[in-house]
């Protein structure tokens, strides 16, 4: 276990078997269909990575940079689009994958975006939830895990953009904030 980790809450192998079940309830979901999977970077790309490769379906990979946290753990409240999308998503199905849903506002504030743009249907996969941390309207319609309100780390989770590489997900130590 990295020494700046306070505890694993989700290991490499549960973490594994509920990508896979969420690969099969979404391959069934948009069977026979073209989805675009647009995965919000960096923090989604691990993830991403994992899901699309248990996807059987018609799928493009597309990816976003929106950041609603300056560098520290506490939002900011604010979205900003740093990369845009490539694809044009009009009337196509849109699958948004992103790491964690904390606020909700980073993906309530792109499903919009992408509904702006006239895309036949906008959902949203994230990994992890915080439902404690809920200030926005909206609910994912794929989520892996609910976790308690803690600042994570590790599977793509960052602090200060470390510890991404971490194969687990794992709550920070307080002496490792700064
Ligand atoms: P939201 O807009 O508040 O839902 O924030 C979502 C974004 O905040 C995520 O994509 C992460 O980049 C970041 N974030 C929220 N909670 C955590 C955490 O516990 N660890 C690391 N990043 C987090
Ligand atoms: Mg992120």
């Amino acid at each position: 276990m990295h020494p700046d980790v306070q505890e694993i809450l989700l290991t490499e192998e549960q973490i594994a078997s509920r990508v896979a079940e969420l690969g099969v309830q979404i391959s069934q979901d948009y069977a026979g269909e073209e989805v675009i999977l647009v995965s919000v970077l960096n923090g989604a790309m691990p993830f991403t990575c994992d899901l699309m490769r248990k996807l059987d379906g018609d799928i493009v990979l597309d990816s976003i940079v929106a950041s609603s946290y300056g560098s520290g753990t506490v939002s900011s409240g604010e979205v900003k689009i740093k990369k845009d999308m490539k694809q044009d998503v009009a009337g196509r199905h849109v699958l948004l994958v992103d790491d964690v849903f904390d606020t909700g506002l980073t993906m309530s504030l792109l499903v919009n975006l992408i509904k702006e743009r006239n895309a036949k249907s906008v959902k949203s996969c994230v990994f992890l939830n915080k439902p404690a941390r809920r200030t926005v309207d909206y609910h994912p319609d794929y989520i892996g895990y609910d976790i308690p309100d803690a600042f994570v780390i590790g599977y793509g989770l960052d602090y200060n953009e470390r510890y991404r590489n971490l194969p687990y997900v794992g709550v920070i130590r307080p002496e490792a904030v700064k």
